[in-house]
């Protein structure tokens, strides 16, 4: 039976806001400026390499290769990138970048991959964001067509939103049935495309889908599962797994941070206060398992030679930190204390995890992919993304575009 969100979060451990966070941050607001005014310098010096193609989703030896953006994705957070550098500079080369970026998109949403709950990264960040910015309304009509796709994959029985896959097959598969974690990301869309259309249903999915993730991803010690299988017929709950992080019953960090962020968001949207208690649940399980210079391991229960950290878990957690501290109430004396840990992770990643000094086209060092696929230690461009929008968020006045 579907419990409601406050009995979801009621149902999860507390593992408690860590005291090392309830101190103030020792990060002070001119290191972060400074971080900010670097990042942004070397977003300009890579804009011509990439001004109409994308980096590749991680680097090689630090160095992203250029793609097209037909397929995966992870276009969209170049195309964030150049945006919220333009927001931060007003330089018009940045957002002419942004806007001939956003022509693959259009030419994708009829000819490349869209069979995929990715598209919720893929127009955010590209057709939302570029709405909110010029007013372009050719934006907000491929933001809709996204928004559409989306809610195609939304599967009645189980209440979710298969991730991966053809979500119209018949034949059973390991993609069917299953949603994942970080769809809490993709989230947003629907709700933006509620709100501008006067249109419920595309809430209505995001509000079934993130109260079938609190059910069955969100785990009672409050951690997560990255994915979860449902019967597509009659909703019955299968049983968990993982794509990307250690083993099916381990946390990987990159999910718990997208399920932070993802929660504190869908409270927002859904005036539900139930999910921001939840979005610090799940933070007060990150923050409590984190190393010494506030960045995760890759997955908490990896074991210990498998000692990567995943920077780019680190830099999305310290924007849902953030965003978690505007949501929940102000009397809340734990929000503060998020504020703090949000800042002390950007404090950190600017100072151990830079590539300045090297011949790096990215930001941040140390960022895992997939393991399994020895791709990590590498830049990867969600986490740059993600790293320059908590610098923002720390620094500047800003409506997230999310
Ligand atoms: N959304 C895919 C990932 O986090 O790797």
């Amino acid at each position: 039976m579907a419990r409601t969100p406050d009995a979801l979060v009621a149902a999860t451990a507390d593992h408690g806001l860590p005291e090392r966070y309830t101190e103030r941050s020792g990060v002070d607001r001119a290191a972060l400026d400074e971080a900010l005014s670097v990042a942004i310098d070397r977003v300009d010096d890579t804009l011509d390499e990439f001004y109409d193609r994308f980096p590749s989703p991680s680097s090689r030896d630090l160095v992203y290769d250029a793609t097209d953006n037909m397929d995966g994705w992870t276009a969209s957070f170049w195309t964030g990138l150049c945006w919220l550098a333009y927001e931060v500079t007003g330089k018009r080369r940045f957002r002419d970048a942004a806007e001939t970026q956003l022509e693959t998109f259009e030419r994708r949403l009829n000819e490349g991959n869209v069979d995929t709950h990715d598209l919720g990264f893929l127009y955010t960040l590209s057709a939302v964001a570029g709405h909110r910015l010029s007013g372009n309304e050719r934006y907000r009509s491929m933001a809709l067509s996204a928004a559409d796709l989306l809610a195609d994959r939304f599967l009645e029985a189980p209440g979710l939103i298969q991730a991966w896959g053809d979500h119209e097959a018949t034949e059973e598969s390991w993609e069917r049935g299953r949603m994942i974690v970080d769809t809490m990301m993709n989230l947003p869309l629907l709700f933006w495309a509620s709100e501008e259309t006067g249109d419920p249903r595309y809430a209505a999915i995001a509000e079934t889908h993130a109260r079938t993730t609190a059910q069955h991803i969100v785990r009672p010690d409050g951690s997560t599962y990255h994915t979860f299988k449902c019967d597509v017929e009659n909703g019955t709950p299968i049983g968990g797994d993982t794509a990307q992080g250690y083993d099916a019953d381990s946390c990987w960090s990159r999910g718990q941070a997208w399920a932070i962020y993802g929660y504190a968001i869908a409270g927002d949207y859904a005036d539900e206060g139930a999910y921001a208690r939840l979005s610090a649940t799940l933070a007060n399980y990150y923050l409590s398992h984190l190393e010494d210079d506030s960045v995760p391991r890759w997955d908490f229960d990896a074991p210990a030679e498998q000692d990567h950290r995943d920077t780019s878990a680190a830099a999305i957690a310290a924007c849902g930190l953030d965003e978690l501290a505007r949501q929940l109430p102000l009397a809340d004396d734990r929000v503060r204390g998020y504020r703090n840990a949000a800042r002390t992770t950007l404090g950190s990643l600017a100072e151990n995890y830079s590539t300045v000094g090297t011949d790096s086209n990215g930001l941040l060092t140390d960022g895992a992919y997939d393991v399994a696929n020895g791709d990590y230690d590498e830049c990867c461009i969600w986490g740059d993304y993600f790293y320059v929008e908590g610098l923002v968020r720390a620094t500047e006045h800003w409506s997230r575009y999310w």
